[in-house]
């Protein structure tokens, strides 16, 4: 068979993208699956990237520009492309941004999902607007959410998020349990010198609310390019320093693809999580792709290929258009980020333009 090559808008010479791909092995049936055997079977989705907050390690603190509105999905282009996934076995679903609750009718879209018939529909916020909307978005049909959260001392927290207020987040988070999307997952990501004192606090915090504190390691993701491995914090030095105090186990994986490794607390009182992107790569069981808010496909945070879905939504393709140009994004992609090899280039598109 003479090989198919299918040329990828937006490549550029990085060990992260895939400029060109063979697709005459790939499957036309089954899951979606890539060329190491990976399946993929969970979707982010972002809604905007737009944000009511501007934290340190995301955005800068003036002069960040967002697409416009015409070059956004709306509510029937992003649920066509979620049920064609659904129909190609992905099981999860991940609403992001941007902060995803500052679009507008952001429940109708979740009702949207969910009626997909997903095993778990969730979502990812800096919770500023969460606790007024908590209720209506669990009776959408959301079933978790995980809250940023990077800082247990207000002063502080405004610093590191530039806006917003540590007390708004607090209220969202019990607004959350009550309305029923427990257990919450609280994001923190490590800035050395910034917030690494307050690990214990964070894994105090855990043990007393049941709340599963995840520690992310700083990503090459930040849209002025100011990062610097100096800053970031290994996930290997969080569990050492709070083991140090309250002994960990180590939560069984067996086949659970999720980035984070997971400790439990030795005496039973909660867990925590690592995820530690850069220092212990976790590309080998990836399952993920990702719908950015203007309509590209990216099969990794750290790759510049994007699959246009826009073009064929909005070109007349059909159902199996964009079923085809799934499986191809799927199938060109690399085995790792390549962060840490020597021709990493960072990517072009930043964290909230991509999609947490
Ligand atoms: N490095 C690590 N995590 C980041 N996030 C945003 N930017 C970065 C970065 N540069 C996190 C947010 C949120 C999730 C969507 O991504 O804190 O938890
Ligand atoms: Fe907004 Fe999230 Fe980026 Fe913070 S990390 S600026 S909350 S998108």
């Amino acid at each position: 068979m003479t090989a198919v090559r299918i040329a990828i808008s937006g490549a550029r010479p990085s060990p992260a993208a895939s400029p060109d791909v063979d697709v005459s092995e790939m499957p036309t049936e089954g899951p979606l699956v890539d060329r190491f055997g990976r399946v993929h079977d969970d979707l982010r989705l972002s809604v905007t990237d737009r944000c009511n907050l501007r934290c340190v390690y995301c955005m800068p603190a003036v002069g960040m520009t967002f697409l416009p509105r015409a070059q956004i999905l709306s509510f029937e282009e992003i649920t066509r492309v979620a049920r064609i996934a659904r129909a190609l076995g992905v099981r999860s679903v991940r609403l992001t941004g941007g902060e995803p609750l500052v679009r507008r009718g952001i429940r109708d879209l979740v009702e949207r999902i969910a009626a997909l018939g997903f095993d778990d529909v969730a979502l990812t916020t800096n919770a500023m607007l969460l606790a007024p909307m908590a209720q209506g978005l669990a009776s959408a049909g959301l079933r978790r959410v995980n809250i940023s959260c990077d800082s247990l001392r207000p002063e502080r927290f405004s610093t590191i998020r530039r806006r917003g207020k540590f007390d708004v987040v607090l209220d969202a988070m019990e607004a959350a349990e009550d309305a029923g999307l427990a257990p919450i997952k609280v994001n923190v990501v490590l800035l050395r010198g910034q917030n690494d004192d307050e690990i214990l606090d964070f894994a105090a915090f855990a043990r007393d609310t049941g709340r599963v504190v995840r520690f992310i390691e700083y990503m090459p993701l930040d849209a002025d390019g100011t990062w610097d491995r100096a800053r970031l914090v290994p996930g290997k030095e969080v569990v050492e320093r709070v083991n140090a105090v309250w002994p960990l186990e180590a939560v069984q994986r067996d086949d659970d693809p999720a980035p984070a490794d997971r400790y439990r607390f030795a005496d039973g009182k909660g867990e925590i999580g690592v995820i530690s992107t850069v220092t212990e790569p976790f590309c080998g069981t990836c399952n993920r792709l990702r719908l950015t808010a203007d309509g590209a496909i990216r099969n990794c945070l750290f790759s510049d290929a994007e699959h246009p879905v826009r073009d064929v939504l909005r070109g007349g393709g059909s159902d199996d258009d964009l079923a085809l140009l799934l499986r191809r994004a799927v199938w060109g992609k690399l085995p790792g980020h390549g962060i840490n090899e020597p021709g990493f280039l960072r990517p072009r598109r930043s964290m909230s333009m991509i999609g947490g």
